[in-house]
């Protein structure tokens, strides 16, 4: 979604923004623009599409002189994706330019008011009223105007400003979307997402909730939502600027499946110790977890996925009754949540809005929480009770692979931690589900050895315009994962089902030629879902059947396989993804597709 940044220094500042502003082109946009101060004057270039036709427009910053300004990338809410409504927007007498992420819901009677003031509306933007505020309060105080601008704004925003009396200075405020201060030497900036920053420096603030910072080439100041200044803390990023390249790949999300043996390493070994499962992280009592009597698991897309693996885990191994839910709908309907609920949370980024939504209600109605997060500093990870990093490192593709895979394996272990401290399970049942999670690393770069052929199988299949995944348990969970990978970056109309499901009603789409991907990894349900590729053969359907590694009966019924390594059938669901993510990743490349940033999409969704 949107993306800011911001920059003071000696530098000309517009290519440092043009810059920064690539590095968060992965977040989804359709315009971009800068606006640059230059000794008193505002400069502003917005236009529609990539960046690179503001690079062009701009001779790679080039054209505009100045050392301090705003950039941004707009992903359409209000009003089309044209030049006018991207953002910079700027008051009538150029003496502000603000960019803007996150929504204003109180827009339209702000705007009405402005209007009945005399102000002029180019944009069809919630945004444009922020500028116009800022004009209307201002009485040469710039931190005080903007804290009176912001005391009038209902909903989210992550704000960037100028303003011509302040030659040197750049201004940000937020409130419920992300902004991190990025601390320099002779040069300061700010950004919606530290990767814009970690080229120029790892040295971070993360700005809270209600803050304004003021920032000039040798001084940042932080003001609380009354003015009173803020002591805060510099944190270093742990990762280099290479985490956020291709490093040789032709796209990043072919970058990121081959990181997965790595990143699930990162997520599982420091947190084993003697062969037990140590979480430091969570702050829960054994007498509180005595207690509790439900789990929910709430979060979206395929975070929400993940939580599918995780609830058949922890259920298996808790038996403790485990819901999953859409946090879209969790945070609208009326869970019974009481102090015996523990609420998980699932999100990469840490700032999808419906996630940050349900967990502050799970809270409100008060549960205990946990996050699984990759985002260090993120909204989620500073809001739950207890946080578990991911530590995937930074997913540029729009498409998750790797935080998906980390966030199961953090869930697996999670599942094995809490049976072992309820006493659910034996020493020697945690001893050797201990030793199959730290498997997974090795088991996913088998997963990847065992299927070259998988290039081909997209070659054959990738005309399909509608294609199944069904499986059971943990296989179903699996399925969920691999249609939507299928869908998001190649566009082929995709569905999951559980495989029992099939003949109450989805049967009759079944027809000669269609593909069915079958998921049969669960050893229990083998014959089961065998039953399952039968039904669909004998209406036509062409199978690719993936299994465990020497299945070899698949081959009786499947008309292409898939061998995945033989897993615990409890964590089989991380290495069968992997030919899962790979047949997406090349049937999109057979298509065409804009792989790393498929349509309409954006990498973190910081919008209702
Ligand atoms: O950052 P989050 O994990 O909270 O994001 C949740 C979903 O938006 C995300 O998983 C989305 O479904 C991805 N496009 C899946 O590849």
């Amino acid at each position: 979604m949107c993306g800011i940044v911001g920059f003071t220094g000696r530098d000309n500042a517009a290519p440092i923004l043009l810059d920064g502003l690539k590095k968060l082109e992965y977040r989804g946009y359709d315009s971009a623009g800068v606006a640059i101060n230059g000794d008193g004057v505002i400069t502003m270039v917005k236009v529609s599409g990539k960046i690179n036709n503001l690079c062009e427009k701009t001779e790679n910053g080039a054209a505009i002189s100045g050392s301090a300004g705003i950039g941004h990338t707009r992903w359409a809410t209000h009003g089309a994706p044209n030049d006018i409504n991207a953002h910079p927007h700027m008051s009538m007498d150029g003496k502000f330019a603000i960019v803007h992420n996150g929504i204003i819901e109180n827009y339209a009677e702000l705007r009405l008011e402005l209007q009945e003031s005399g102000y002029e509306f180019l944009s069809e933007t919630d945004t444009e009223v922020i500028v116009h505020l800022l004009d209307h309060y201002y009485d040469g105080d710039l931190k005080e105007t903007i804290m009176k601008t912001v005391s009038r704004l209902e909903g989210s925003y992550a704000l960037g400003v100028i303003c011509a009396d302040f030659p040197d200075a750049v201004f940000a405020a937020r409130q419920n979307s992300p902004l991190i201060l990025g601390v320099g030497v002779g040069e300061n900036y700010f950004a919606s997402d530290v990767t814009a920053l970690v080229s120029r420096t790892k040295n971070v603030i993360y700005l809270d909730d209600g803050e304004l910072a003021e920032l000039s080439p040798s001084n940042i100041s932080i003001f609380d939502c009354i003015g009173r200044p803020v002591q805060k803390q510099i944190s270093r990023v742990a990762w280099d600027i290479e985490a956020a390249e291709k490093g040789g790949y032709e796209h990043f999300m072919l970058k990121e499946i081959m990181e997965q043996p790595r990143a699930v390493k990162a997520a599982i070994e420091p947190r084993v110790r003697s062969g037990k499962i140590a979480f430091d992280e969570l702050d829960l009592t054994d007498e509180y977890l005595t207690n509790v009597d439900r789990i929910y698991i709430t979060a979206c897309g395929s975070a929400f996925h993940a939580g599918q693996v995780g609830k058949y885990a922890l259920e298996a191994l808790l038996g403790v009754p485990i819901e999953v839910d859409f946090a879209s709908e969790f945070r609208y309907r009326d869970p019974i949540i009481n102090e015996r609920s523990l609420v998980i949370v699932i999100s990469q980024s840490g700032e999808t809005a419906d996630t940050i939504a349900a967990l502050n209600e799970a809270k409100r109605r008060g549960a205990k929480t946990i996050a699984i997060v990759n985002v260090v500093g993120s909204t989620i990870a500073k809001t739950a009770d207890n946080v578990l990093y991911t530590w995937a490192g930074p997913e540029i593709a729009v498409a998750t692979t790797k935080g998906y895979t980390t966030q199961v394996a953090v869930l697996y272990m999670l599942s094995v931690c809490l049976a072992s401290r309820l006493r659910r399970i034996s020493a020697e049942t945690e001893a050797r589900l201990t030793e199959e999670i730290l498997m997974l690393p090795s088991q996913i770069q088998r997963a990847i050895d065992l299927n070259p052929h998988i290039p081909y199988l997209a070659k054959r299949y990738h005309e399909n315009s509608s294609v199944f995944f069904i499986g059971r348990n943990m296989d179903y969970a699996a399925c969920l994962e691999g249609s939507l990978k299928l869908k998001e970056i190649s566009y082929i109309h995709s569905e999951a089902y559980a495989a029992g499901e099939l003949k109450h009603g989805t049967i009759a789409l079944i027809e000669p030629g269609r593909l069915v991907v079958c998921l049969a990894c669960c050893e229990r349900l083998f014959d089961k879902m065998m039953s399952n590729v039968k039904e669909v053969k004998a209406r036509g359907a062409k199978v690719i059947g993936v299994t465990a590694e020497g299945r070899k009966r698949i081959f009786s019924e499947a008309d292409d396989v898939i061998f995945v390594p033989t897993a615990e059938e409890l964590f089989c669901a991380v290495s069968e993804i992997i030919p899962l993510q790979l047949f997406a990743y090349h049937v999109a490349k057979e298509n065409g597709c804009d792989i790393d940033k498929p349509k309409n999409l954006a990498k973190s969704v910081t919008v209702e």
